[in-house]
């Protein structure tokens, strides 16, 4: 049966960090809400148009068109065996369409890792962050910089900094999050399904410990 784990942590935690290492360890497809939006806006779609607003501000992008886009992504045959979701859901209306769209496939958000980490923590991680052009690699300039400066070290691409890392943006994603995504903290652990790991560690330390957390889904890892 297919997995599903919902990666939960205010902006900066580390989820799009930990989703990478752990789509390849678990053999299921990243699925992140915002490198979907960030792929829209290269391709000047109409929805990456309509999200670029919302994302430069720091704001959500409406559910309506958040959802749609999800579930279609969900149903692209790399996800058959599950997915790592990576900024999504964000919203209670965005969880119970989840549980709908996973209902309709045969499967359940199995386990919802919770990567907690300090505010002041947060500004410092997305203040020194760089993301490669090409494929949305994470690198930050002190704590996992690339081999060589401004350059990805998976596919040779360019990296740039994020225009909402500007610290006003920041303050205002914080706020956004605590505000509209922190209340799904509680909705998941009253379901069962949440388990807390301390994000204010080194990345490898956060991966094996959000490895030791979920055991059922983490079993077949790869080491
Ligand atoms: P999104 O792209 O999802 O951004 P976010 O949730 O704000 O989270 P980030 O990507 O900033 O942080 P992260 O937790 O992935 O951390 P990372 O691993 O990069 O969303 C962007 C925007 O899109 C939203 O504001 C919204 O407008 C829109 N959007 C997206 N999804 C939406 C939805 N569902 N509904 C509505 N709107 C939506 O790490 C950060 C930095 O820290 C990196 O430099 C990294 O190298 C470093 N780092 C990571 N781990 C560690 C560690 N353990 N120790 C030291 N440094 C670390
Ligand atoms: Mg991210």
């Amino acid at each position: 049966m297919a997995v599903y784990v919902v990666l939960l942590g205010p902006p900066g935690a580390g989820k799009g960090t930990q989703a990478e290492i752990l789509s390849e360890k678990l053999g299921l497809a990243h699925v992140s809400s915002g490198d979907l939006f960030r792929e829209n806006i290269k391709n000047q779609t109409e929805l990456g148009k309509l999200a670029k607003g919302f994302m430069d501000r720091g704001d959500l992008v409406p559910d309506d068109v958040t959802i749609a886009m999800v579930r279609e992504r969900l149903s692209r045959p790399d996800c058959a065996k599950g997915a790592l979701l990576d900024g999504y859901p964000r919203t209670p209306a965005q969880a119970a369409a989840l549980s709908q769209m996973l209902n309709n496939l045969g499967g359940k958000v199995d386990v919802v890792p919770y990567i907690r980490v300090d505010e002041e923590e947060l500004v410092r991680r997305l203040s020194g962050r760089w993301t490669c052009r090409a494929e949305g690699h994470i690198y930050h300039e002190v704590f996992n910089p690339p081999k060589q400066t401004g350059v990805c070290d998976v596919d040779g691409s360019e990296l740039y900094q994020r225009e909402d890392d500007k610290r006003e943006t920041v303050q205002r994603r914080i706020h956004v999050y605590l505000d509209q995504t922190a209340p799904l903290i509680d909705y998941y652990r009253k379901e069962g399904s949440l388990v807390e790991v301390d994000g204010a560690q080194n990345i490898e330390a956060v991966t094996q410990d959000l490895l030791a957390a979920m055991p059922a889904v983490a079993g077949g890892a790869k080491a």
